[in-house]
């Protein structure tokens, strides 16, 4: 049986002087869970936000936060996260994200979240694999992370295939999400490669009506 699409809106694209407002308009217009990008000015040439506006964030919703760390030391900050109300944390494999992943996956997942593992385009498959038998959710970067609006990269799909294989082989149950240059059409690709849960910024904030984007993004296939 396939399993549901689960659109996560990026809050990083949405109006922050009325973030309350975005946040509930996507939840109204379907949205599964809430995507926070943590970046730290370190990892990435960017710097986003922290747990005090994930902890915000989740005073407005009921949805699952799900955050993504694109910060250095992940295993430092993770119990802040976990104090903010984060459902999934997701952490990066890079060496210049300068953690033990094994040991951070433990600890999201001792806590009684759900732990993600994720890598950038540049790095290969063989990074995350060793990981896969330890997380909830795996993340594969459709666009190099740091800025909404990029263009989606399709060369990452055979990542997508080679993980979905993985799984099935090893009876696993992660879910499997992509992030960059989501919309309609490269949603449709993903989930034909083997993708259940859509981050989106740019094709969810920017448009004018967040509820068909949503539609059309969990129906593409
Ligand atoms: C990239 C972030 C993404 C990003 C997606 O650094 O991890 O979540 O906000 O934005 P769009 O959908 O605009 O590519
Ligand atoms: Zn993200």
């Amino acid at each position: 049986m396939p399993r549901p699409i689960i659109v996560a809106p990026s809050i990083l694209a949405a109006d922050f002087s009325r973030l309350a407002d975005e946040i509930r308009a996507v939840e109204a217009a379907g949205a599964d869970w809430i995507h926070c990008d943590i970046i730290d000015g370190h990892f990435v040439d960017n710097i986003s936000f922290g747990p005090a506006m994930v902890a915000t964030v989740g005073k407005h919703t009921k949805l699952p936060l799900d955050v993504h760390l694109m910060i250095e030391h992940a295993d430092h900050y993770v119990p802040r996260f976990i104090d903010a109300g984060a459902n999934s944390i997701t952490v990066h494999v890079e060496a210049e994200a300068k953690h033990d992943v094994a040991r951070t996956l433990r600890q999201i997942r001792d806590a009684g979240r759900r732990a993600g593992v994720t890598l950038n385009p540049a790095t290969p498959y063989e990074a995350i694999e060793s990981h896969l038998a330890e997380v909830d959710l795996l993340l594969i970067m459709t666009v190099h992370p740091g800025f909404g609006g990029q263009a989606f990269r399709a060369d990452q799909m055979a990542k997508l295939q080679r993980a979905c294989a993985w799984r099935e082989a090893h009876k696993a149950n992660f879910d499997i999400e992509v992030d960059g240059g989501i919309n309609a059409e490269t949603a449709a690709l993903s989930i034909e490669n083997g993708a259940n849960a859509l981050v989106a910024g740019t094709s969810i904030f920017r448009s004018g009506d967040y509820k068909t984007a949503i539609r059309e993004m969990r129906n593409s296939r």
